[in-house]
């Protein structure tokens, strides 16, 4: 979005992390009061139809009204109309069964405020993998959601996790809570682990790079990381995708056919592979992991590498947009 990207509506406003105060209620909700401290996860559910009762809120059927699209979430392209919490007060629809209770006080703070996305998504990535205790994990991207991918697979019991990226300070982090960093930049990932594996590979794969994926001269390839988590992960493993990948991309030649991607299905089909995708259904983990945080066995906010006032927003985008170094997740903080 912030790159111009997509066709997100001018005005809208971005944010769709937020862990926030009650500073008020509307009169259908019931289980919410003033100076409640609440978790709200980006997916909006209505919380009655099929996908939301099946706890796939990621595809409620009722919140988006755009035809043909599953699928509400606040301040985010295409998943309308739903503003997000960059800004002082934010609206949560649906809220007795949208948000997640916290315990009241200010502990745990930043590691909250990776339950509306980042852990919930990382988590979901592993689970789509169908990682299994004592599996291998290789979890391409580096970012926010890879770095989740990596500690949720850790805390879900993999024998050993790697961590694909270029980024040297996201490598320094996936090293920092136990993963095997492989840098890209020097030489051929899927090479390099299976050196370290005498040629096993790994059992489970992990996309949290998207379409967005590039080679060392940062040259766009939509089916590079896909190709690399089919080559890397053995005969019969998973792949789970929480990286994104769009059926259109505004404003880029042939973009309307942006979704179609060469990728290497037919080695993907004759090693017996699967793979799953899609956006993260936040209710199906949160209230889980918000216990893993509670009792210390989770600590998502290792990755918090800033936290700035609202008004200085734009320059910290500038920065996670430029990849400057360190800049890893920034936290923005409406009242200053
Ligand atoms: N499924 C969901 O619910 C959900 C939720 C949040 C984000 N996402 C998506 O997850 C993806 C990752 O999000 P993020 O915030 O971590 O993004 P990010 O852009 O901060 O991180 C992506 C990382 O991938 C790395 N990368 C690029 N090309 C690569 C390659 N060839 N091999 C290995 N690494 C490579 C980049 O260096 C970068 O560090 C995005 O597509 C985002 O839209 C999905
Ligand atoms: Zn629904």
């Amino acid at each position: 979005m912030y790159e111009g990207r997509t066709n997100v509506e001018e005005g809208k406003i971005l944010g769709p992390e937020n862990t926030r105060i009650v500073s008020a209620v509307g009169p259908g909700v019931h289980t919410f009061a003033v100076g409640d401290r609440v978790s709200v996860p980006f997916n909006i559910g209505c919380g009655t139809c099929r996908n939301c009762t099946s706890k796939w809120t990621s595809f409620c059927t009722k919140m988006n009204p755009a035809p043909g699209i599953d699928g509400a979430a606040c301040g985010f392209a295409g998943m309308r109309p739903y503003d997000g919490g960059q800004a002082q007060f934010l609206r949560v629809p649906h809220a007795d069964f949208n948000l997640l209770r916290l315990p009241p006080g200010n502990e745990h703070e930043n590691d909250f405020t990776m339950l509306s996305d980042i852990f919930p998504t990382g988590w979901h990535g592993v689970v789509l993998s169908g990682m299994q205790p004592g599996d291998r994990v290789a979890v391409f991207g580096g970012g926010p959601v890879g770095l989740m991918a990596a500690h949720s697979a850790i805390l879900q019991g993999a024998s050993q996790v790697f961590l694909v990226d270029k980024q040297a300070d996201r490598l320094n982090l996936a090293e920092s809570i136990g993963a095997t960093p492989i840098n890209f930049s020097a030489g051929d990932p899927v090479e390099q682990i299976l050196d370290i594996t005498d040629d096993r590979g790994a059992d489970r794969g992990v996309e949290a790079v998207g379409y967005q994926a590039h080679d060392t001269a940062g040259k766009e390839h939509p089916e590079l990381v896909l190709d690399n988590l089919v080559k890397v992960v053995r005969s019969t493993g998973g792949i789970g995708v929480v990286g994104i990948y769009v059926p259109t991309h505004p404003g880029v030649p042939n973009g309307a056919n942006a979704g179609r991607i060469g990728w290497d299905y037919g080695t993907f089909c004759t090693k017996g592979q699967t793979m799953s995708t899609g956006q993260a259904p936040v209710k199906r983990y949160n209230r889980q992991l918000r216990d893993l945080i509670l009792t210390g066995a989770a600590k998502p906010s290792f990755l918090v590498s800033h936290e700035v006032p609202l008004v200085d927003a734009v320059e910290a985008y500038d920065k996670f947009g430029r990849r400057v170094d360190g800049f890893t997740k920034v936290l923005l903080r409406p009242n200053g």
